[in-house]
């Protein structure tokens, strides 16, 4: 073939090629293929060197001819592409300046929270303060002034969390009970809510973090009755039905009597389902009569004073009004449960 046909041949492949190609990188690959050191362009001009001197200065113009159209034409394809990518990243990145703006989620209240308010709001209605004792708390105040024997068993390491020799995580808010009498004049009627520690396994029904609220209502004349009113009144209040309660006689160290309180099932109605363990009755509160010993340990006259006490859990009261089954919810932070109540 001669140079002139090779000039031809090369120059529509070339174009065939290029217009098949896609991208940048394979209009690359051409140059160096047509253009490059070793290119088809690049071996026509050694080739020139075969030919006689007459035909030379032809052929020469015709190969440059063919490298300074390859040249422009690759480069224009090439600038081509660019200003379509470019357009195409300029729509990409188009925004919508009209569009109503993304609202950002706000936080609300915790579940076990929003139970305990609704509970301090109904108690502060019936004349009681709230005190807040502390969490970390000492062996004396969470034990010893609430009457518990040196041995009792709730004092060991597998109920209660120690931090320190007699310095423990308060188990109950109990511990604020001896500090409020310490320190207040006659009448006492405060609440003490919180955050309580046990040394417990972690299951569906119980946990080694949970919350109480505990009542104290000491006085010249406070009686049993007086107790059973008040409870009744907060767990009808709380559940907002014509709720049935009874109390069952049970021991505390901090009280004599001391009771454990049961309402209705407010599950099953009182017939038996699988949260009372077909009882009809669920267990709320314990509660009872504050017992001399801890009067005396407040520095309270237990011959001028009296005084009723009530303790329970507030996870459980938002479990049975919501029906959740697991106490661990509470502590997991899934805002899809969460962002239920
Ligand atoms: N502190 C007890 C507990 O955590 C609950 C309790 C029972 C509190 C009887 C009281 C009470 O004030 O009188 O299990």
């Amino acid at each position: 073939m001669g140079i002139q046909e090779s000039i031809t041949k090369i120059s529509s492949t070339a174009q065939e090629e290029l217009f098949a190609c896609q991208e940048a990188k394979e209009i690359e690959l051409l140059k160096v293929k047509y253009l490059g050191k070793k290119g088809l362009v690049g071996l026509l001009m050694e080739e020139l060197k075969t030919t006689s001197k007459e035909e030379r200065p032809l052929l020469g113009k015709l190969v440059n001819d063919l490298k300074v159209l390859l040249t422009s034409q690759f480069e224009s394809t090439l600038a081509t592409l660019a200003a379509k990518e470019r357009s195409r990243q300029l729509e990409a990145e188009k925004i919508d300046v009209t569009l109503p703006g993304r609202e950002s989620a706000l936080g609300k209240k915790h579940l076990t929270l929003m139970m305990l308010d609704e509970v301090i709001e109904i108690l502060k209605g019936m004349g009681f303060t709230v005190q807040y004792g502390p969490e970390i708390e000492s062996e004396y105040y969470n034990y010893d002034a609430l009457n518990f024997a040196p041995d009792h068993p709730a004092k060991d390491m597998q109920d209660t969390f120690y931090i320190g020799p007699e310095l423990l995580l308060r188990t109950h808010t109990s511990n604020t009970q001896v500090r409020v009498m310490e320190k207040s004049p006659l009448p006492i009627r405060i609440i003490a809510p919180g955050k309580c520690y046990r040394n417990e396994d972690i299951n569906a029904r119980s946990h080694v973090i949970f919350y109480q609220v505990e009542g104290l209502y000491i006085d010249s004349a406070v009686t049993f009755s007086d107790l059973l009113v008040t409870l009744e009144e907060l767990f009808t209040k709380l559940f907002h039905k014509d709720l049935k309660m009874r109390f069952r006689p049970s021991y505390f160290p901090f009280v004599e009597p001391g009771v454990e309180v049961d309402i209705h099932c407010i599950i099953c109605d009182g017939k038996g389902c699988s949260v009372c363990k077909q009882s009809g009755w669920l267990e709320v509160a314990g509660a009872g009569m504050v017992h001399p010993e801890v009067l005396k340990s407040g520095g309270i006259d237990s011959e001028i004073a009296s005084g009723y006490a009530w303790g329970f859990g507030i996870e459980r009261l938002a479990m049975l009004r919501y029906g959740i089954n697991d106490i661990r919810l509470f502590y997991e932070n899934h805002l899809g449960f969460l962002s239920q109540f």
